[in-house]
């Protein structure tokens, strides 16, 4: 959801065309030796992410991957390689490289079977972080497939009734394609907020709203954090014990499981910052129904639930997506706001690498 105290504008960002942004992107990780096809696939899903306003793992991310690649952190080039196979699965390792690469890899794997057998699953391990998970099941919902996607990540989120960190912030993302109204795009962290909020929120220089997190005795924290510790942990989605927090809890454990279990890349506990383990998933929607019919449902369905009257104070019901959509819309036509910072950054970065300048 778009927070008025974390939106970006023309005081603390600059708009740039997102095709000098992709450029830009894919020029940055290609100074520092990734192949032309993977810096392309990760330019395309930070300039979406930018696009649809999810700025927290957008464009502006760019410059830490190249330095994670030049300190060896990430290896590249890397290799995807399938370590098991089914008809319908596959297990498969990152080879300690861009996460991206291999969940779009893995997604695109899921699809090819789904397409064949109606439904194509992957795990991968050896993961690093891959951006805005919601990207992955928009390329299934591309092609007429429902799609899922989740990553694990090391621990920042305490478990209901914890005081001490030990899940991460574990996304889940489902995507389904509708007919004349927008695809339906669910994308979330487990966790009240994704820990990159924290981040934006600490740049900005504004207070974390109270229920982001706590100390360790269980104090609401609003000043953000920059580091990751023992004293001090985001909360589960649910916040509190009569919010559910045992809910969002247990969504992130189950996001564990598929990702970091499944795969026997590591559960959160076990992670070091900057480790991520990725499940993606693809369901053939011919094979079930006729596509046109799914369609005419969903658009029934996304109509319904937007012409429920609003609660007073709110211009309307929205359903999952319609925020970035949104974004999307207004940022293709006036140009991706990039944070001050974070375009000087950039393009010092790009100096430094002596690749050229697109923004
Ligand atoms: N790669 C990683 O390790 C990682 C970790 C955590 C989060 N993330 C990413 O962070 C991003 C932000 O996550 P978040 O949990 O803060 O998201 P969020 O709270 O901004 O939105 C969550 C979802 O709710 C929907 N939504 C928002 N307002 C709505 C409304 N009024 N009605 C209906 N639906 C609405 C949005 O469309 C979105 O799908 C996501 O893209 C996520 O993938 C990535």
């Amino acid at each position: 959801m778009a927070l008025d105290f974390l939106k970006l504008n023309d005081d603390n960002s600059i708009r740039i065309p997102a095709g000098d942004l992709h450029k830009q992107v894919s020029a940055i990780l290609q100074g520092v030796g990734t192949p032309t096809e993977h810096a392309e696939i990760v330019a395309k899903i930070l300039v979406s992410s930018s696009l649809r306003g999810v700025e927290t793992h957008g464009v502006g991310n760019a410059v830490r991957y190249s330095q994670s690649i030049e300190s060896g952190e990430y290896t590249v080039p890397q290799t995807v390689a399938v370590v098991t196979e089914t008809d319908t699965t596959a297990l498969l390792s990152c080879g300690n490289g861009l996460g991206f690469v291999a969940a779009y890899q893995g997604m695109e794997m899921s699809i090819a079977k789904a397409r064949e057998f109606g439904l194509g699953m992957t795990t991968i391990k050896d993961g690093h972080h891959i951006g805005m998970v919601g990207y992955y099941p928009m390329m299934a919902a591309e092609q007429d497939m429902i799609g899922m996607a989740m990553t694990n990540a090391s621990r920042s989120v305490r478990p209901a009734l914890g005081a001490r960190p030990r899940v991460g912030t574990n996304p889940i993302a489902f995507g389904a394609p509708a007919g004349e109204e927008r695809d339906f795009i669910f994308d979330m962290a487990t966790s009240t907020v994704a820990s990159g909020k924290i981040g934006l929120a600490k740049r900005l220089g504004v207070q974390m709203p109270v229920g982001w997190a706590v100390s360790a005795e269980g104090e609401p924290i609003t000043e953000p954090r920059g580091d990751r510790g023992e004293d001090w942990a985001m909360n589960p989605l649910g916040g509190t014990r009569e919010q559910g927090a045992h809910k969002g809890y247990g969504l992130g454990v189950v996001v564990d499981i598929l990702c970091g279990v499944l795969s026997g890349g590591g559960f959160g506990a076990q992670l070091s910052g900057g480790e991520n383990m990725t499940w993606t998933m693809a369901i053939d929607i011919a094979k079930f129904r006729d596509v046109d019919d799914f369609k005419v449902m969903m658009d029934d369905m996304i109509r319904e639930l937007h012409a429920t009257p609003p609660l007073p104070n709110e211009d309307g019901v929205l359903v999952a997506g319609d925020p970035e959509a949104d974004f999307e819309d207004d940022r293709l036509m006036n140009g991706v706001p990039v944070e001050n910072g974070q375009y000087d950054e950039m393009r010092q970065r790009a100096v430094q690498l002596g690749v050229e300048v697109f923004i």
